[in-house]
């Protein structure tokens, strides 16, 4: 036990350790408990789909393993680093290894798609050279447009970010992310606001590049058949805890649209309980 009186993590330093490791992970937003003392282990490699009604606390979850949330309690160890002890150039360093994809791209509308991918560069360095295109060094460029290339989008780099369909923008955002050389991916609804077909090929996408290059990816969806298709694990937040964890490949989307209807409705402060469903196990 810590000096917190919280669990011991396991040692991340190993390879073989988890790659994201949570344990008693309090967050209140003012009255409104979110998350209840959740624990949740992601092992090296993984891929893992997370699901749940809205304002289960999914986003939060995430930001809080970068720290963009902070958590009120609770041992968040990522890539072996103790996240809720880290400030100014650790954390920054941080969270150059760790690669985001939100539902919104963010890209510079009146810049290229390849400027776009250019900065990913500034998690690794800063500075005027990673501003442009123009102004990168060649070996960045050329980074810059083999990420293009794997998202399929080279024929479009020199093409200004607001003339991209949202498809093609999300694809440009994940180039953008793969350009910092990322070990772990979060993705919080990249397949939102697209299309069912540009939906299912985002994710297709980001499934298939973290997977060639070994890389933990979580990702939340609200598409039960990406979910199941994209993950090796689903986990169900419900009740500011774990509701749900099991293997995709024993998943159907029937089922999960059941955990939905079965998983209680986020009571308040004062009547919350630890989670207990153990829904569809
Ligand atoms: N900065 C904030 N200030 C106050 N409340 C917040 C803040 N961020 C999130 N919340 C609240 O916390 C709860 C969980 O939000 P969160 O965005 O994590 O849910 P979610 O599971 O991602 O939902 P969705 O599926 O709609 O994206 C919601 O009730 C939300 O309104
Ligand atoms: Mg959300």
């Amino acid at each position: 036990m810590s000096g917190l009186g919280l669990p011991a993590l396991p040692d991340n330093g190993s390879p073989r350790g988890p790659v994201v490791s949570l344990a008693g992970l309090r967050k209140s937003f003012g009255q409104r408990r979110i998350l209840d003392g959740l624990d949740l282990a992601i092992p090296a490699g993984e891929s893992l789909a997370l699901i749940g009604a809205n304002g289960t606390g999914k986003s939060t979850l995430l930001r809080m393993i970068v720290r963009l949330t902070e958590a009120d309690e609770g041992r968040i160890e990522v890539l072996g680093e103790p996240v809720r002890q880290l400030g100014g150039a650790s954390l920054k360093r941080f969270r150059a290894r760790v690669g985001v994809v939100f539902q919104k791209h963010n890209l510079v509308a009146r810049i290229s798609a390849l400027s776009n991918v250019v900065h990913g560069v500034q998690a690794r360095r800063s500075g005027p050279r990673s501003w442009a295109q123009c102004l990168a060094p060649k070996a960045v460029r050329e980074e810059a447009m083999a990420c293009l290339e794997a998202v399929g989008l080279a024929d479009k780099a020199m093409q200004r970010a607001d003339s991209l369909s949202g498809g093609q923008s999300q694809r440009v955002a994940i180039a953008r992310m793969l350009m910092q050389r990322p070990e772990l991916v979060l993705a919080d609804e990249p397949d939102a606001s697209l299309d069912p077909r540009a939906g299912r090929e985002i994710m297709e996408l980001l499934f298939r590049l973290t997977r060639d290059k070994g890389l933990t990816l979580v990702f939340v969806s609200h598409h039960m058949a990406h979910a199941i298709g994209f993950s090796d694990r689903i986990v169900g937040l419900a009740q500011g805890g774990i509701a749900m964890d099991r293997r995709a490949l024993h998943c159907r989307e029937a089922e999960l649209a059941a955990f939905f209807e079965e998983a209680p409705v986020m009571a308040s402060a004062e009547t919350m309980a630890k989670p207990v469903l153990e829904a569809l196990a």
